[in-house]
């Protein structure tokens, strides 16, 4: 099947479920696939937008951790359609359960109050756990807003998977380095020394985003070397110095916003997943010079094919749910209460 009759056959079976059917995509989708999307966003705006959404399927082109966030804040019967299920992210799974809890257990043995503060790009069982435990999830656009929030709940903020993130927003917040710890987590958290972390505020776990670690400041002394007076934007995913050496660093959205309002002969770097680098380039072409700070690309959202979503879209026209998203009973009810938490506390915020 050639390209252009995957497009038609998209786009017909969309015709035909008209205003029943939305397909959301996230900013790192490619262009074959993002085109179709209804809705596209950032992981923040993608989790408010699905909550609005009132048709009865939503085709999620992204992760499965979006794709099960929307599935959680779904109203009921609404259903939740992954086009690739096998679509993870590997920093997602970087915080098994089981070692995260045997952590937090002896980081509150002293009677500490650890709040646990998860990244959307997370499974639902650390979800469920950070609800479970007072605790909430931000995304990268709210991240700094929800670390605030949770270092006024509790002594310490436990968060997690992404060190680099957190470390990020720590800097965003002005908090003293020596308030900070990055934790050593291994032993599957037996030998983790809970005195090592005694005096920080911030705790850290060590996971990362090896897409966004890619990126590093060598490459951007040369950028900026090969084009002067050039602005570099980068994800808060990146490596702290990363961020430090960048003029400006935010969510997605961020980054759209920031290329979309420089000014018209600019020369703009961008440090995040290449698709999106790529769209910026194409839609700002003969008024703003976009460059990758150097290609990185997410394998996994690539997973997400329009061969793929095809495919979907014929399951969920012929009723067979084999793509659908749901959230287990025992995991459901802490997850969503984390993330409802994070949208109520975003209210309040605004
Ligand atoms: P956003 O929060 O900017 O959508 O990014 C999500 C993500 O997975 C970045 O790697
Ligand atoms: Fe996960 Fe990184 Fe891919 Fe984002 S870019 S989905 S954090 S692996």
């Amino acid at each position: 099947m050639t390209a252009l009759s995957l497009n038609e056959r998209i786009e017909s079976a969309r015709r035909r479920f008209g205003a029943a059917l939305t397909v959301v995509g996230h900013h790192y989708q490619a262009d074959a696939v993002i085109r179709h999307a209804d809705l596209r966003g950032d992981s923040l705006e993608l989790a408010r937008r699905v909550k609005e959404t009132a048709s009865q399927d939503i085709v999620f082109c992204g992760v499965y951790f979006m794709a099960e966030s929307a599935a959680l804040l779904a109203r009921k019967g609404q259903r939740v359609h992954l086009p690739e299920p096998s679509a993870e992210c590997s920093m997602s799974m970087m915080s098994e359960v089981p070692v995260v809890e045997t952590v937090r257990r002896r980081l509150a043995e002293n009677g500490r109050k650890v709040v646990p503060l998860a990244y959307v790009n997370s499974t639902l069982g650390l979800k469920s756990l950070v609800g479970a435990h007072g605790g909430t999830v931000c995304t990268s656009a709210n991240a700094a807003t929800m670390l605030r929030w949770a270092l006024e709940q509790g002594d310490a903020v436990l968060f997690l998977p992404d060190r680099n993130l957190g470390w990020n927003m720590a800097d965003t917040l002005r908090m003293p380095v020596a308030e900070r710890a990055v934790l050593s987590v291994r032993g599957k958290g037996e030998l983790f020394d809970p005195a090592a972390a005694a005096k920080a505020r911030l705790l850290l776990w060590p996971g990362f985003c090896s897409i966004h670690i890619r990126f590093n400041t060598r490459q951007i002394e040369r950028m900026r070397a090969e084009h002067p007076g050039a602005r570099v934007v980068v994800h808060p995913e990146c490596t702290p110095d990363v961020v430090a050496a960048a003029d400006a660093a935010g969510a997605t959205s961020f980054i759209i916003r920031y290329v979309n309002e420089a000014p018209d002969g600019a020369v703009v770097i961008v440090g995040t997943e290449i698709n999106l680098v790529k769209r910026l380039a194409s839609e700002n072409r003969g008024r703003v010079t976009v460059l990758p700070l150097v290609e990185s690309a997410c394998t996994h959202m690539a997973q997400t094919t329009e061969k793929r979503l095809a495919a979907c879209l014929d399951a969920v026209a012929a009723g067979d749910d084999g793509f659908m998203v749901t959230a287990p009973e025992e995991l459901r009810e802490n997850a969503k209460l984390a993330l409802e938490r994070m949208l109520r506390i975003m209210q309040t915020d605004a």
